[in-house]
C-alpha cells in the first residue's frame, strides 16, 4: 500500500539524507518536493534540492518556496552547512529545471487534486505550510498528518530552548500547530538518539562507492562543525544525527519510535524563548491534544534502515555519473 506524500525541506546535509531514504523506498509515493528557506536561502536550498536528485537519477517537481519566513528575518544555518548548504560537496549540475509553480500553488493543486489524503514530510522551517494555510484552508481536509521534524520538549539548538526549524520562523510554526492537523513531532528529544556511531560510519564507509564517499564528506563537514555552534549536544564530535530522517523514518516504518499525544504550542513573543515549542506533557493547559511527540527511536534498526537504503540508492544511481568533487 503505497503512501502519498509532499516533502517540504531546506537542503541541507540532513535534509539530502532524507531524501536519499525517501526515494528508495517503496511505500512512498512521492508527489512534489517544495523547498523552505532555512538552512540556506531558498536560491540555494531550491538547487541543492534539484543538484541531489539529479544526481541520485530522480526526476520530480521541485517547487521553490518563500524567501522569507512569515514575520522575521531570515537566518541561515550556514556554520553548519557551509556557505553552500551541503558543505564542501558540490554536486553535478540539476539536469531538469525548477517548476514553473511556486511552493504554494503547487501544495495547493497537488493536495486538492489528491486521490488520497496526502502525508506532508517537513524537514525544514514551516514558512510554506504556513502560508499556505492561512492562504488556502481547505487544503486541512485532504492532508492525512504531518511528519515534522522540529521543535523539542526539552532544550534547544539554536538558544537553550528553541530548535532551528522553528525557531527560524516561529509564527509559521504557530500557524501549523494550531491548525488541528494532525502532527507526528521528531523534535530533539528523538533525533538526538538517532545518530550513527563511529562504527556505524566505517559500516558506510566499508560499502566503497561515490555515494559512501560523498555521504561521509558530508556528515564529516556537519558534524565537525556542529561542534563549534550553539549545539550543546553530548558527543556531538563523533556521533552525527540524523534529525530529517526521523520525519522520513516514521512515515515508513512508526515501529521504530514511540511518542506521546501532548498539547503543543508555539512561543513567538519571548526575547529569550522565541521559537520554543511548549510541550504540555503535564495537561496543565486547557486544550486539546495536538501533536504526537516522538521520544524514542530504536536506534540500531533505525540505522539498519539508512545503511539499506544507502544500498539500495545504488541502484537509482545509474553508472555515469562524475566523481562528486569536494571544494
Ligand atoms: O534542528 C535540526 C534541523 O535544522 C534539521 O532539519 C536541519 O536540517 C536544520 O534544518
Ligand atoms: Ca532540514
Amino acid at each position: 500500500m503505497s503512501i502519498p506524500v509532499i516533502i517540504d525541506c531546506d537542503p541541507g546535509i540532513d535534509d539530502v539524507m532524507a531524501l536519499l531514504l525517501a526515494f528508495v523506498r517503496p511505500e512512498l509515493d512521492i508527489r512534489l518536493i517544495t523547498t523552505e528557506a532555512g538552512n540556506q536561502t531558498q536560491d540555494k536550498t531550491a538547487y541543492n534540492a534539484r543538484s541531489f536528485l539529479s544526481y541520485m537519477n530522480q526526476e520530480i517537481e521541485v517547487a521553490r518556496g518563500l524567501e522569507q519566513p512569515l514575520f522575521v528575518n531570515l537566518e541561515v544555518a550556514d556554520d553548519v552547512h557551509g556557505e553552500s548548504g551541503l558543505g564542501d560537496v558540490i554536486f553535478p549540475e540539476p539536469n531538469f529545471a525548477e517548476s514553473d509553480r511556486t511552493a504554494i500553488n503547487a501544495l495547493y493543486e497537488t493536495i486538492m487534486t489528491s486521490d488520497e489524503p496526502i502525508v506532508l514530510i517537513a524537514t525544514g522551517p514551516l514558512t510554506n505550510i504556513g502560508a499556505l494555510l492561512l492562504a488556502h484552508p481547505e487544503v486541512k481536509e485532504n492532508i492525512r498528518y504531518i511528519s515534522f521534524m522540529g521543535g523539542a520538549a526539552v532544550g534547544g539548538n539554536m538558544s537553550p530552548t528553541a530548535e532551528f526549524n522553528v525557531y527560524v520562523d516561529p509564527h509559521a510554526a504557530d500557524v501549523v500547530f494550531r491548525s488541528g492537523i494532525p502532527i507526528v513531532m521528531s523534535g530533539l528529544d528523538v533525533t538526538h538518539k538517532a545518530f550513527l556511531d563511529e562504527q556505524d560510519l566505517k559500516r558506510i564507509e566499508a560499502i566503497g562507492t561515490d555515494l559512501t564517499t560523498t555521504l561521509v564528506e558530508l556528515m564529516t563537514f556537519y558534524t565537525k562543525a556542529a561542534t563549534q555552534t550553539a549545539f550543546h549536544e553530548e558527543n556531538f564530535a563523533t556521533n552525527v544525527r540524523l534529525h530529517d530522517l526521523c520525519a522520513v523514518g516514521y512515515v515508513v516504518e512508526p515501529e521504530l519510535f514511540q511518542g506521546d499525544d501532548c498539547y503543543v504550542a508555539i512561543e513567538t513573543q519571548g526575547e529569550l524563548t522565541k521559537g520554543t515549542t511548549v510541550v504540555d506533557y503535564a495537561q496543565s493547559l486547557p486544550h486539546a491534544k495536538n501533536v504526537h511527540v516522538l521520544h524514542t527511536v530504536n536506534r540500531e534498526k533505525f540505522v539498519d534502515m539508512f545503511i539499506d537504503a544507502i544500498k539500495n540508492a545504488e541502484q537509482l544511481i545509474k553508472g555515469g555519473h562524475s566523481h562528486v568533487e569536494k571544494n
